[in-house]
C-alpha cells in the first residue's frame, strides 16, 4: 500500500518542491516527519483558496458573520465538547515489528468504510484476528489489543509546571465558535438562521499521519456553524450539501466524476447527530474524504451550557420562542482542498514530439496569473517588458522571467499553472528587422491550449481581465 501512494503521488510531490510549492519541513536538519512548508508558490494558493471560501461562505452571504477565535481555549471546553473523554483513535501495535497503527485504518483499507462503526475494541480487535489484517511494514498479522490514544497535543500555560496549567492546542476551530455563540448573539444581534464562519490552524497527534499533506498533525480549517431553529435543521443540511459540492465543481472547476457524496449510515452517526456526510475526492491513493457537512442538533451548545452554566439560548423575536439553536456544520481543510486541487490540475500531456508537465487550476485558484516573458534580455524589448509587468503587478500575481529559451520558460509556467503568458518581442517595439503591423502588439499564450494570441498592448489589461475572470 505505502509503496503505491508513494509511486501515485511521487511526481505531484516532486513537482511542489521543484517549483516551490511544497518543501518538506525542517529540510536542513534531516527533516520532522510529516510536515511540510509552503513555499512561494504554495503559500499564494492557500491564500486564493482561503479568501475564495471566505467570500462564498462568508461576505458574499448576507446570514453569515466571520470569527477568529484563539487556538488556546480554557481546557474546560474539551470536557464539555467531549474531546478529552472521546477524541482518540484505536491505536494497535504490530507483535512483530512494533510499528503503530490506527485498527480502523487498516480495516477499512480491507473492508471497506464505516465497517468499525458502533464496534468496542475488543470486537475491532477480533476483526483484526478473523480478516488476517497484514502489517503494512512486515507482513505479519499478530496485533495487540486497540488502546485509545487521545489527539489532543498537550503544553502548558506559564512557567510554573503543574496539572492546573494543562490546555490544550485546538483540534478543531469549531468550538471557537460555540464558545463565542452568546457573545455573537448578544453583541452583534442577528436574527436566526446565521452563520459563523471561522478559518484557522488545528492541530491532532494523528498516529498515522501521510499521503503527502491529506493527513498532518499540523494543519488549517474553514468550518462553518449555521445555527438554525430546531426542525429545520435537516432542509438547512441538505442546502449546504449542495452548496459546498457546487461550490467545488461551478467555481473551483473540480472534476465532477472524481467526487463523491457519502452519506454516514445510521451506525456511523455519532450519537448526536442526525446525518453526516463526507465529500470525498478520487485521490490517487483511493477515495478519501475531503469535507464533513453534518448535522449536529443542539448537542455542543447544551454541553456548554451544562458545563459553563451559561444559558446558550435563543430568544426568537418574532414566534416569541426560546430555544437553544441546532447547528449544520460544513468543515473542511485547506490542505485537503489544495491536494485535491493538485491532483487535479495536475497532467503530463503527450505533445507531437515531447510532453509537458502542466497544472490546469482555474485562474482564480492559479497561484500566478500572468507571467511576462521578454524575448530577449536587452534593450527596449527588456525595458517595455519591465513596463509592463510593473502595471499588470498592480492587478494581479504577475511573474517576469527573462531567462533561458522561451521554450523552457513557457514550460515553466506550465508547471506552476499560469493561465497566460505575454511574451513582448522586435515586433511589439519596432527594433531591427520588425513587422511594422505587429507594432504595439504583445503575444499572448494560454496555458491550456497553447493558442497564441496578438493583442494591442492598450487592450491587454482589459483581454487578460475578461479571460481570467478576476
Ligand atoms: N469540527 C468537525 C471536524 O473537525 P473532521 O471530520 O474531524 O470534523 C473536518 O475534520 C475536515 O478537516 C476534514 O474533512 C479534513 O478536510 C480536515 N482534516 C481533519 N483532520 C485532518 C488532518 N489530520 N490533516 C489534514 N486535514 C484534516
Amino acid at each position: 500500500m505505502a509503496k503505491k501512494v508513494q509511486d501515485a503521488l511521487k511526481d505531484i510531490i516532486s513537482l511542489c518542491k521543484r517549483r516551490g510549492f511544497i518543501f518538506p519541513g525542517s529540510e536542513i536538519y534531516d527533516g520532522l516527519a510529516n510536515t511540510w512548508d509552503y513555499g512561494p508558490y504554495g503559500v499564494e494558493l492557500k491564500r486564493n483558496i482561503k479568501n475564495l471560501w471566505w467570500k462564498k461562505f462568508v461576505t458574499s452571504r448576507q446570514d453569515v458573520l466571520g470569527l477568529d477565535s484563539s487556538i488556546l481555549l480554557n481546557p474546560r471546553v474539551w470536557k464539555a465538547s467531549g474531546h478529552v473523554g472521546n477524541f482518540s483513535d484505536p491505536l494497535v501495535d504490530c507483535l512483530a515489528c512494533h510499528e503503530r497503527f490506527r485498527a480502523d485504518q487498516l480495516l477499512e483499507d480491507k473492508l471497506g468504510e464505516g465497517c468499525c462503526a458502533g464496534k468496542n475494541f475488543d470486537e475491532v480487535h477480533q476483526m483484526m484476528m478473523d480478516n488476517k489484517i497484514e502489517c503494512p511494514t512486515c507482513g505479519k498479522t499478530d496485533w495487540t489489543k486497540p488502546r485509545a490514544f487521545n489527539l489532543m497535543f498537550q503544553t502548558e500555560i506559564g512557567v510554573i509546571e503543574g496539572e492546573g496549567n494543562k490546555v490544550y492546542l485546538r483540534p478543531e476551530t469549531a468550538q471557537g465558535i460555540f464558545v463565542d455563540f452568546r457573545n455573537i448573539v448578544d453583541n452583534v444581534r442577528p436574527r436566526i438562521p446565521f452563520g459563523v464562519g471561522q478559518i484557522g490552524k488545528s492541530f491532532r497527534n494523528e498516529i498515522t499521519p501521510g499521503n503527502f499533506i491529506f493527513r498532518t498533525r499540523e494543519f488549517e480549517q474553514m468550518e462553518l456553524e449555521f445555527f438554525c431553529e430546531p426542525g429545520t435543521e435537516l432542509e438547512w443540511y441538505n442546502f449546504w450539501r449542495k452548496y459546498c459540492f457546487d461550490w467545488l465543481v461551478n467555481d473551483l472547476g473540480v472534476n465532477k466524476e472524481k467526487l463523491r457524496l457519502r452519506e454516514h449510515a445510521k451506525e456511523e452517526l455519532s450519537h448526536y447527530s442526525n446525518g453526516t456526510t463526507d465529500v470525498e475526492y478520487e485521490f490517487p491513493f483511493g477515495w478519501g474524504e475531503l469535507w464533513g457537512i453534518a448535522s449536529r442538533t443542539n448537542y455542543d451548545l447544551t454541553q456548554h451550557q451544562n458545563e459553563s452554566k451559561v444559558k446558550q439560548e435563543y430568544i426568537d423575536p418574532v414566534q416569541n420562542k426560546r430555544y437553544i439553536p441546532y447547528v449544520v456544520e460544513p468543515s473542511l481543510g485547506v490542505e485537503r482542498l489544495l491536494l485535491v486541487l493538485l491532483c487535479d490540475a495536475y497532467e503530463v500531456e503527450k505533445l507531437e514530439n515531447d510532453e509537458r508537465t502542466v497544472l490546469h487550476f482555474d485562474p482564480k485558484i492559479a497561484p500566478v496569473k500572468v507571467a511576462v516573458l521578454p524575448l530577449v534580455k536587452k534593450g527596449q524589448v527588456k525595458a517595455k517588458a519591465e513596463e509592463l509587468y510593473q502595471k499588470l503587478l498592480n492587478r494581479w500575481n504577475v511573474e517576469y522571467d527573462e531567462t533561458q529559451s522561451i521554450g523552457k520558460r513557457y514550460r515553466r509556467q506550465d508547471e506552476l499553472g499560469t493561465p497566460f503568458c505575454v511574451t513582448v518581442d522586435f515586433d511589439t517595439v519596432g527594433e531591427g528587422e520588425s513587422d511594422p503591423a505587429k507594432l504595439g502588439y504583445v503575444t499572448v499564450r494560454e496555458r491550456d491550449s497553447m493558442k497564441q494570441d496578438l493583442v494591442k498592448i492598450d487592450e491587454l489589461e482589459a483581454y487578460l481581465s475578461a479571460k481570467l475572470g478576476c
